[in-house]
């Protein structure tokens, strides 16, 4: 196999301390409490890959389908709705405890604030959900797209009234565009990544991430499983940090998983970063089926929280992702399908391909994988580009052997 597949291992003596307090339990349970007061809110199924986990040589393998979150087949409006209400309890210097979705989507809201304007930049999924926030509030919102972006998606976000734009850039240089104009405008910027001075919303939008991590704690301590490992893909590294800094504090000390990011290698910017041990910037064109993480600069915030608490970094060719999209669509006969697309299912793809290909038994070694672990993943998106989602499941577009 001649897989462009490579691992970055931290062997570090003590867990860091980098304060993640603020991607607690207590915080996650508080913003799982504004999430649920969504109508459209519903755990999104943990599912149990049992047949597979047996086959692979592993004890468990659960896999979060959040292709069922919202009706907007991705996680990431989790982040966006949540920050938005933060900004809009701070505009009218009420608590958020008192703006469930009720009241924040009101006619009497709608009045306090008068017209605001959110902007944004996304190659889909984080784009879709500050529209959809945005048009939920009745007010207006700006989506940058870069290069490439999928038709789809474009479609979904014109389709919550946003204003859409697909530019000739990389996502970094279409954030860049998205933040002059709410600049210049006294726009509100809603960014799922931080920068030097842009911090408070993306923490935000990182801690909204937790209502999905809660769920999943919520559900293996239904299950009664302890989690050895968790596999999480990474763009800018918002999502992953979110998680690594919840389960590091639901789990602390030696009950830590292991935590392992995974990145397209054509822009594999927080495993550059991990093996440089500063942040590392890539810039110019590329191209990964990839598209939710296609991003070549690390969230500042982030990339703390991973570099002190995260352990291992893969950065994996396209293959891998269309592999993974492969086997969760057409699963053993008991095990139940999931739905995902590239971008959702690059870590199952890569951990499934090292388990099964004996030619990468060392990886499984340097992971520590054995019949005792409990593996989890994150399907962080469903088929959001179907036209995608089909060459590859139907017609077999980069194929892995
Ligand atoms: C489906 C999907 N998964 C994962 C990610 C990665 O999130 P982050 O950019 O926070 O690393 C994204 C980002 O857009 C995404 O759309």
């Amino acid at each position: 196999m001649k897989h462009d597949l490579k691992l970055h291992q931290l062997h570090r003596e003590s867990p860091g301390n980098y304060d993640i307090s603020f991607l607690d339990v207590k915080t996650a349970r508080d913003i799982a409490a504004f999430h649920k007061s969504f109508p459209m809110y519903k755990a999104t199924p943990f599912q149990p890959l049992s047949a597979l986990a047996h086959q692979l040589g592993a004890k468990d393998i659960l896999v979060k389908d959040e292709s069922h979150r919202f009706g907007l087949n991705a996680f990431k409006v989790l982040g966006g709705s949540y920050a938005i209400g933060r900004v809009v309890a701070d505009r009218l210097g009420e608590d958020l405890t008192r703006l469930p979705f009720e009241r924040l989507v009101s006619d009497e809201i709608r009045d306090k604030l008068g017209s605001v304007t959110f902007v944004t930049a996304t190659d889909g999924n984080h784009g879709r959900g500050v529209a959809w926030t945005a048009n939920q509030l009745k007010q207006h919102s700006i989506v940058f797209m870069p290069r490439g972006a999928a038709e789809e998606r474009v479609a979904n976000i014109a389709a919550e009234g946003a204003k859409v734009s697909v530019e000739d850039c990389n996502y970094d240089e279409a954030v860049r565009m998205a933040d002059d104009l709410a600049q210049k405008n006294g726009y509100v910027m809603v960014q799922d990544t931080a920068w030097e001075g842009y911090e408070d919303i993306p923490r935000w939008i990182m801690q909204g991430y937790m209502t999905m991590a809660l769920e999943m704690e919520n559900s293996l301590k239904a299950m009664k499983k302890k989690p050895t490992h968790l596999f999480v893909q990474a763009g800018v590294g918002s999502l992953a940090a979110a998680v690594t800094g919840f389960f590091a504090n639901a789990y602390p000390g030696e009950d830590k998983p292991i935590i392992t990011v995974v990145e397209p290698n054509v822009v594999d910017c927080i495993y550059r970063s991990a093996v440089a041990n500063q942040r590392v910037l890539i810039g110019g064109e590329y191209f990964t089926i990839m598209a939710g993480l296609a991003c070549g600069e690390p969230n500042t915030v982030g990339l703390k929280v991973l570099m002190d608490y995260a352990d291992n970094f893969i950065s994996v060719p396209d293959e891998l992702a269309a592999y993974g999209m492969r086997v969760l669509g057409s699963p053993l006969p008991s095990d139940p399908q999931i739905i995902s697309g590239e971008s959702g299912a690059a870590p199952f793809g890569v951990v499934a391909k090292i388990l099964a290909d004996k030619n990468l038994a060392g990886m499984k070694e340097a992971l520590g994988i054995n019949r005792d672990s409990v593996l989890l993943f994150i399907s962080t998106e469903g088929d959001t580009d179907r036209q995608g989602y089909r060459d590859i499941v139907w017609d077999g577009t980069y194929p892995s052997a």
